[in-house]
């Protein structure tokens, strides 16, 4: 990626801290795929992360985090589902990028198992199915259980909602069958039923899914099964977890055995002797792709012999018997016929290339972002030119190069705004307090710039925030044109200020009717009481998303706690009630510099006066909080010798205290090593419980 390091010119120190970073995006990306299925990097990118991160710990072992993200894979959902535990963990699979990637492969199966040259192997090309894997055990051939991956050890329960598809065998089927077997396979949604389930979606006014794998997603994580068994699932088989005893001597004899017991195959599978096989293997379903109905990203080849895939076992999360070779981004050439400006939520300036449509992977093309103006000056891009896009997975299009740039009847360059053009406030670049200049601009205006107010009313409502069923981008338009909702505040009080506006009732308005409007009204009262993490997260507050409201939520538990905190910080220009919530590991001062701002707005407190009256905000739930240190704050001083520090407060983190840098009249534990100095003597002066690192892990060790 740009302006990085090449791993082998990195010092120990930078490589510690590039370690740092990759944990941090990888988490972050896992948690947008898993957790939100809603992705933000590509898959090439996301891809190159993780690579980076390999080799930056092949490079220097011992820097290697406890909590690397080469030994996790995936994050747990957030919401609702039993735990299940998998008898073997469901891994993930290493990557091929190129053909020399996949000889790669095969040559380091040969040395693994110290193959002599003439010696076959036989290795099995299928497609890599775009959807999610899903776990089904089956005793004495009946279903007894499903799990989602989960994070690979412990996944979410399912099972009532996989007993609704209909690939899902309740009962094998034939004979031979194992007395206990784990099937595991990928659950999708085909193209067709995809667009019609979006096209449904819209027209009930929801959001639409960003792409089968995320409707597939959603589908199977229902509360309720019936709304599961509404969804067209459908499920391939490919692999398997526990078994009580062997049941095939290739992969290929497995997967035969598993579509005569019931379950539904890939057709194109197929098993070869050498690579230039299974190249052909990948060039054909590039060929097919388009056509077969689902989507795929890639190819999955795996040694055909299980005894082999047996010896040759794991490296960390993924197999070495097996890799995915992924399919290039998608690419064509169009034209742009206009560049547009979009305002989002908190005021950034997004230029946005509009152009002829065109068929990208199956996919009609016609918006690609420019994401900015140094973006659009490095492309050189101008309304006309012909340029090359690529669709990669799920992101947004993006423009790679312009492919006539020495045509002479070019346009000018194209200028940003430096006014918001929804509004007409000023738009300017922030500079950050270490002088660098921000690489969006940004709309000034604020509360008083519809196009700001309208997105944030999206997010608030939308899946991420609140998530009122059926109130979506559509019905937030169109309640903000007409006066009636112009503030969070305003979607409690909807069938009043509908009235008092001097409109007809909701349910006589064109598109709703008697029961979508009262089922709009009922999905509504339902999010009158939300979580902490949630509401905060759709306040739309910059630099306060999701993973920073659950940091609050889980270190303040109440509400009204944490906006006490937060009110102190803007009250007091000295900044020291500021260090109730910048000594939180993990919040930054941006996110507590933009939190004093939004409560220092009198329209903001207004609005969240009125809005909490209307509401209740749902306590966080502190991890763990059967831990004699949940809730405490504590301080880490001296040098520690069983622990790093990262680790020590990792821990502590993880049984629910808080832990801060400095001590103050609310630190209830410092655990001080040897040279601890200042912050001893001040707790001492204070009284706060001293511990040595020893008295600490006593207390903390078995949790
Ligand atoms: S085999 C131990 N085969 O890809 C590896 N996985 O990136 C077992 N996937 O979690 C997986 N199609 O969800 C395998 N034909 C296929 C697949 C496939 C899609 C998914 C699966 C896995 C992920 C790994």
């Amino acid at each position: 990626m740009n302006g990085e390091i090449a791993v082998e010119d990195l010092s120990e120190d930078q490589a510690r801290k590039e370690l740092a970073r990759l944990a941090t995006e990888i988490k972050l990306a896992d948690a947008a795929y898993y957790v939100e299925d809603d992705p933000h990097l590509t898959d090439a990118d996301y891809d190159a992360l993780r690579k980076r991160n390999l080799a930056i710990e092949a490079a220097f072992p011992h820097l290697k985090r406890s909590d690397s993200p080469s030994d996790a894979v995936g994050v747990m959902g957030r919401d609702g589902f039993g735990k299940i535990e998998h008898g073997v963990p469901m891994l993930s699979l290493d990557n091929a990028f190129n053909d020399e990637d996949v000889h790669e492969f095969v040559a380091r199966i040969r040395r693994f198992l110290g193959l002599p040259e003439d010696q076959r192997v036989d290795v099995t090309a299928e497609p890599k199915i775009d959807g999610l894997s899903l776990s089904l055990t089956y005793e004495n051939g009946v279903l007894q259980k499903a799990a989602t991956r989960g994070d690979g050890r412990v996944g979410e329960d399912v099972t009532a909602n996989a007993r609704t598809l209909d690939d899902v065998p309740n009962q094998l089927a034939g004979d031979g069958w194992p007395s206990k077997i784990e099937v595991r396979g990928e659950v999708y949604i085909g193209s067709d039923d995809f667009a019609a389930l979006n096209a449904a979606e819209e027209a009930a006014g929801r959001k639409t899914y960003m792409n089968p794998r995320n409707a597939a997603a959603g589908g199977l994580r229902q509360k309720d099964p019936a709304v599961t068994a509404k969804r067209p699932l459908k499920f391939f088989a490919y692999a398997w977890g526990e078994v009580s005893e062997a049941f095939a001597e290739t992969q290929n004899g497995a997967v035969t055995a598993l579509a005569k017991w019931g379950f539904q195959t890939n057709d194109l599978f197929d098993s070869h002797d050498s690579v230039d096989g299974l190249l052909a293997a990948y060039r054909d379903m590039i060929e097919r792709r388009a056509a077969l109905g689902y989507d795929i990203d890639g190819v999955v080849y795996k040694v055909d012999r299980l005894d082999w895939q047996e010896r040759l076992g794991f490296v960390s999360r993924a197999p070495r018997w097996a890799i995915a070779h992924k399919f290039p981004a998608e690419k064509a050439v169009t034209t742009i016929e206009a560049i547009d400006i979009q305002v989002g939520r908190t005021g950034s300036l997004t230029p946005v290339a509009r152009l002829r449509p065109i068929t990208v992977g199956g996919v009609v093309v016609s918006n690609a972002t420019l994401h900015n103006e140094e973006e659009i000056e490095r492309l050189d891009v101008r309304v006309g030119d012909q340029v090359e896009i690529q669709r990669a997975g799920d992101v947004i299009p993006q423009v790679l190069r312009v492919t006539d740039p020495d045509r002479s009847d070019r346009s000018e360059p194209f200028e940003m705004p430096h006014a918001c053009p929804e509004c007409g406030s000023e738009a300017v670049r922030e500079v950050d307090d270490k002088g660098k200049e921000d690489v969006r601009r940004r709309c000034t205006g604020g509360l008083i710039c519809p196009a700001q107010a309208v997105e944030r009313l999206k997010h608030f409502v939308s899946r991420k925030a609140l998530d009122i069923d059926g109130f979506g981008a559509k019905q937030i338009e169109l309640f903000y044109e007409r006066g009636i909702v112009k503030g969070p505040q305003h979607v409690f009080q909807l069938e009043r200020r509908v009235a008092e506006a001097g409109f007809d009732p909701l349910s006589q308005w064109e598109g709703f009717g008697d029961v979508s409007a009262a089922k709009l009204f009922a999905a509504i009262d339902e999010k009158r009481e939300a979580p902490f993490g949630r509401f905060l997260n759709g306040l739309g507050i910059r630099h306060v998303g999701q993973t920073t409201s659950d940091l609050f939520s889980r270190t303040f538990v109440k509400w009204d706690e944490f906006w006490r905190a937060v009110e102190a910080a803007r009250d007091d220009p000295d900044g020291v009630e500021e260090q109730a919530l910048t000594s939180i590991d993990g919040i930054g001062a941006a996110a507590v510099g933009s939190l004093k701002a939004f409560a220092s707005e009198p329209h903001n407190q207004e609005m969240m006066a009125e809005l909490l009256r209307e509401m209740t905000i749902l306590d966080g739930e502190a991890p763990a909080s059967e831990s004699p240190v949940a809730g405490k704050t504590v301080v880490f001083t001296g040098s520690l010798e069983a622990m790093t520090r990262d680790e020590a407060k990792a821990r502590a983190t993880s049984l629910g205290a808080k832990v801060s840098g400095s001590v103050s009249g609310r630190t209830d534990i410092l655990v001080a090593g040897p040279g601890a100095g200042s912050k001893l003597k001040k707790a001492q002066e204070l009284g706060v419980t001293v511990m040595t690192e020893a008295e600490w892990i006593d207390l903390v060790s078995g949790l």
